[in-house]
């Protein structure tokens, strides 16, 4: 079987060219299955353009969203139902079966899989330079959909090794380092989603739908991929970040539930994920791990063969 795979295509008109091509090269590949692991678009208005791009791919199409995919730009937001009903019915007009409705069986080799989500538990523990100190910053979408910030009920200034998943889970930080210029990252998703409920609930949501899939999976199964778009894994996000910026990202790189979720099943044979911008494979707890981005310039769809 061979599966070709993708993530972050994050689709828009001004991108249409770039994603022409991957998918070009997609159809070419003549895999049995393509695999688009989340961020197929830019905001949810894409998607059905995003997908249509693959009409050509000859064989069976898989996909999870992405956090891109719910983006929504005028309020009120309707995230869970862009995510339960709205995005798997753009999906099934284009072909695609999306994972988070289920588990698909080709084969023998069972596909599940959902779009997963963070809960900081993969956050820089250790500074990122000395001598920063930090503040967290409420953020939140305001007046037009203006960035409105606002200090936390025990505003306070502190080190980094001090920060708290509660610091990130108000999406803004405020850092300065050596007396100079202070500086803001702000996490975006609460500008253009809302789940109603905290990031850390929808993480072990996630990784129970993937639990559940596998336990749905008859015993005929000869062997198992798992598809999320975040990071599944934390030794995936587990080198040291000198900027801030990138430091104060990586706490919503994805969860380390979904990945014990997908070892769950005996017969794992690889994991496809996106949202870190960064192709790559490797192998990690005996199986292949595989980043599938295609947002390099030199990036295309990864190609893997499964024996028969
Ligand atoms: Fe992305
Ligand atoms: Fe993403």
């Amino acid at each position: 079987m061979r599966i070709a795979a993708i993530a972050d295509l994050h689709f828009s008109e001004e991108r249409r060219a770039r994603a022409e091509a991957i998918a070009g090269a997609v159809a070419s590949a003549r895999a049995d299955v393509l695999v688009i692991a989340g961020d197929c678009a830019d905001g949810v208005e894409h998607l059905a353009d995003a997908l249509a791009l693959f009409g050509e791919f000859g064989g069976v199409r898989l996909m999870v969203p992405g956090n891109h995919d719910l983006w929504q730009d005028t309020t009120p937001f309707d995230t869970r139902r862009l995510y339960e009903e709205t995005i798997p019915a753009i999906a099934a007009e284009y072909g695609f079966h999306c994972l988070d409705s289920g588990p698909l069986v080709i084969d023998g080799t069972c596909f599940v899989g959902a779009m997963g989500w963070y809960d900081y538990q993969m956050r820089q523990r250790e500074t990122p330079v000395e001598g920063i100190t930090v503040s967290p910053i409420h953020v939140s979408r305001g007046e037009a959909g203006k960035m409105h910030f606002s200090s936390l009920p025990d505003a306070r200034e502190t080190g980094w090794e001090a920060l708290e998943p509660r610091d990130y889970a108000a999406n803004g930080l405020v850092w300065q380092t050596n007396g100079e210029r202070p500086q803001v990252a702000v996490w975006s998703d609460p500008l253009h989603l809302d789940w109603g409920e905290t990031s850390e609930r929808l993480a072990a949501e996630m990784a129970a739908r993937i639990r559940a899939q596998i336990r749905e999976l008859a015993d005929g199964c000869r062997r198992v991929v798992g598809v999320t778009h975040f990071v599944p894994f934390a030794e995936l996000a587990s080198h040291h970040l000198q900027s801030p910026r990138r430091a104060y990202a990586k706490a919503f790189l994805g969860s380390p539930l979904l990945g014990e979720a997908l070892l769950a099943a005996d017969n794992l044979a690889l994991v496809i994920h996106g949202h870190r911008h960064r192709q790559e494979a490797r192998r990690l707890h005996g199986i292949v791990v595989a980043d599938a981005a295609v947002t390099g310039a030199q990036d295309g769809p990864l190609l893997f063969t499964l024996p028969d």
